[in-house]
């Protein structure tokens, strides 16, 4: 069993239950047949007030191959939050019928309201431009697994870092491992906030550098790990549409990086690596997604004490 029941953010999760994770991850992808009934009779709520599809989907096809079943709404609009229901009553409602609870909200510090209304298990699936914990144990196990560990590692994050919740909780995680550097690339609108900086960057002694032009870095990268303009965060559209295609990946970039460079990006893309791209055998983006179901397996896995 894990430490904590909550999972809202990667600290909620230490670097040994992050490894055995992993580990069982790798178990579930080489024999799933194993494992295709040790949710029997368990109930997922996925709650999701923002658009999603890898996230969603990727939950609900984890506990489908669990052998559990999954609930929910992918449109707060067609439930009782349309009516006014607070985020706690709607919770005190699924705790009736569900066994763990996955939840994105558009609010920060929304997954942490539900989980105080409520003994089941929560899993954060993104809050706001804050956190987004299972995206972070999919792209660290990416990462593990393609460049076979992270410690010693430098690793680029390019593009929308200012509300990029992927990125923050990227950060942290990486916080905790050593011989890290990272190299921020973004516009000088979209930076770091300053609280990962304080908080996590700074109150961690981590290894930083920002960087505005991408081709300035990308030949030192290990890992690239590009990120959408978060259109949705911002206040104002023609910033918004000014800096939507700041930075664009394509084959003639690639040239710069090094040839076992792994290119990451949580999905959706729009823009900002050029179709071409995906052709790449650095192109780590849809293995990386792939591998999202296997550690939320694992994940659940761990929240509700099953075993194999
Ligand atoms: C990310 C998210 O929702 O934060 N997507 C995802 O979960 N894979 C990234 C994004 O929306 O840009």
């Amino acid at each position: 069993m894990l430490k904590n029941k909550y999972i809202l953010e990667p600290m909620d999760l230490t670097v040994e239950e992050m490894d055995e994770i992993f580990e069982l991850a790798e178990d579930i992808m080489e024999n799933p047949a194993k494992y295709a009934h040790v949710a029997d009779g368990k109930i997922m709520a996925t709650l999701f007030y923002e658009p999603s599809t890898r996230t969603r989907l990727s939950f609900t096809a984890a506990m489908l191959r669990l052998g559990g079943q999954v609930m929910g709404f992918s449109d707060p609009s067609a439930s009782s939050v349309k009516k006014g229901e607070s985020i706690s009553d709607t919770i005190k409602t699924v705790s009736c019928y569900a066994d763990i609870i996955v939840m994105r909200h558009p609010k920060e510090g929304a997954p942490r309201v539900a989980a105080s209304a409520t003994d089941l298990p929560v899993i954060n699936a993104g809050d706001g431009g804050h956190q987004h914990p299972t995206q972070t144990l999919t792209d660290l196990e990416t990462i593990r697994k393609y460049k076979g560990g992270v410690e010693g590692l430098t690793i680029g994050l390019c593009g929308d870092l200012m509300f990029g919740r992927t990125v923050h909780s990227l950060i942290k995680a990486l916080s905790r491992y050593k011989n890290v550097r990272i190299k921020l690339i973004s516009p000088k609108e979209l930076v770091i906030p300053e609280y990962v900086r304080k908080n996590v960057m700074e109150a961690s002694g981590m290894d930083y550098e920002e960087f505005n032009r991408l081709e300035d870095v990308l030949p030192d990268l290990d890992v690239l790990y590009m990120t959408r303009v978060q259109k949705e965060r911002f206040f104002n559209e023609d910033d918004y549409i000014r800096l939507k295609d700041f930075y664009i990946l394509n084959a003639e970039k690639m040239k710069l990086a090094k040839p076992d460079m792994i290119i990451m990006h949580p999905l959706p893309r729009v823009n900002e690596i050029a179709k071409e791209v995906d052709d790449d055998p650095r192109a780590c983006y849809f293995k990386q997604m792939r591998m999202g179901m296997f550690v939320r397996m694992a994940l659940v896995m761990k929240l509700l004490g099953l075993e194999a």
